[in-house]
């Protein structure tokens, strides 16, 4: 082990880092333990600006770029060189839990802290990065900051994005952009370059709770496709409207679901399909549903099984379901990613010197680090979460393992840092 990763990994503060999660926890801390912490809402805005007090005390800078990603940036004893970036998002799902996302920025900076502390300066500078609207949930789809950093995605199409009350991503992005102003935090532009981006985050799934793991290496990211679906009918009277004159969008929604659920399948049951959203119109007790929408999201890691299955869905919706005309639209197309080998074995070489097993597995769950994987060599590593559970108020991890994940990610970032 070099000095600086042996005094760093000395110096890493798992006490400071299990407190901030929880000071963290407060901006958007709903009555059942959870957080609901939307994109650019009042909570997102704080939680920043409080990740900018956190920047200050650390000696760094924080910048923001055009999309509102917010950077902690510790300059490097060759500050020509591109940094090494770390870091995940702070938005979370309206009945979210306080460490998906949370958890990658609080272990980015906890190992920016160690590594400070150690008074040595590695040659790349460091960075912790919080990348805007990960969830998808307020304005969709998600990975907003990070696709537009990685040139996946414009600027204009992402600030068109419109809420469920009208306000367009654009304008809530220069509401929290004039707050980060007033406090001082610099601007700095959209997809500069960066060495490497080592992305940390809860597993979300029961993987690594099962092995017995504390950490573990992510070797990619299943692919996932957003759709909504719109099923028209006809409203009409409640009471008075016979059966077979009845155009009801809801039947002929919930008959297009069952269709749509029954394909999805697969016998490695590796396929996922998810049907999180399903709202009526006009909504009345005593008018026939005249429009349905709903939304999908499948995922497989494997592209062309991905696509296969979209092309069935597009088959089944075409068809007539109860009288009615259905159209499944794409919202988000993301293709798997498989990490390159140079970050694996980077985070593989630092889980060896520190004697931790890092089994490798692939994620379930999307992450930035699947744009950022053609931006710059990319790795992720996961911790475990309590049976699994995420997007749940009760997601949960433990104190041991965030300061083991936390312990990884310094060795990795001092490995990366201080190569040429
Ligand atoms: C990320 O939040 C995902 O839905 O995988
Ligand atoms: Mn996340
Ligand atoms: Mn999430």
């Amino acid at each position: 082990m070099t000095p600086i990763t042996a005094q760093a990994i000395a110096a890493l503060d798992g006490e400071r880092l299990w407190a901030d999660l929880h000071e963290l926890a407060q901006f958007g801390a709903r009555d059942d333990g959870g957080v609901a912490r939307l994109t650019l809402d009042d909570n997102d805005i704080q939680a920043r600006l409080w990740l900018a007090e956190q920047a200050r005390e650390l000696g760094g800078d924080m910048q923001v770029d055009p999309l509102g990603n917010v950077f902690v940036h510790l300059p490097g004893s060759a500050p020509d060189l591109p940094p090494i970036t770390t870091g995940s998002h702070l938005d979370s799902q309206p009945t979210g839990g306080k460490y998906d996302g949370a958890y990658g920025v609080l272990a980015g900076m906890a190992a920016l802290r160690a590594i400070r502390e150690t008074g040595i300066q590695p040659r790349h500078s460091l960075e912790v990065v919080s990348w805007t609207n990960e969830e998808g949930v307020r304005f969709a789809p998600g990975t907003s900051g990070s696709a537009c950093f990685a040139g996946v995605r414009s600027e204009a199409e992402t600030r068109a994005l419109t809420d469920a009350e009208g306000i367009t991503f654009g304008e809530a992005l220069d509401t929290c952009l004039a707050r980060l102003d007033d406090a001082g935090v610099e601007r700095r532009p959209l997809g500069t370059p960066m060495q490497a981006f080592i992305e940390m985050h809860i597993e979300q799934g029961p993987i690594l709770e099962r092995r017995g793991a504390s950490t573990g290496i992510v070797t990619g990211i299943q692919g996932v496709s957003w759709f909504e679906c719109e099923v028209r009918g006809t409203a009409n009277h409640a009471g008075t409207t016979p059966r077979a004159a009845r155009q009801d969008a809801l039947e002929g929604a919930c008959a297009l679901a069952t269709a749509l659920r029954n394909v999805a399948c697969d016998d490695a049951d590796r396929l996922r399909f998810t049907i999180g959203r399903f709202q009526v119109f006009p909504g009345s007790v005593n008018t026939i549903p005249e429009r349905v929408l709903f939304t999908i999201d499948l995922r497989h890691p494997d592209a062309s099984t991905l696509g296969e299955f979209e092309a069935r869905f597009q088959a089944l919706a075409v068809q007539e379901w109860a009288g009615c005309t259905a159209t499944l639209t794409p919202l988000s197309r993301i293709d798997p990613v498989t990490f390159p080998t140079g970050a694996t074995h980077a985070i593989a070489e630092a889980a060896g010197e520190l004697g931790q097993c890092a089994p490798r597995l692939v994620s379930g769950a999307f992450h930035d680090a699947i744009h950022l994987a053609g931006h710059c060599p990319t790795g992720m590593i996961f911790i475990p979460c309590q049976g699994g559970i995420s997007h749940h108020p009760s997601e949960c991890i433990n104190a041991h393992d965030a300061t083991a994940g936390a312990r990884l990610l310094t060795a990795t970032l001092c490995r990366l840092a201080c190569s040429p």
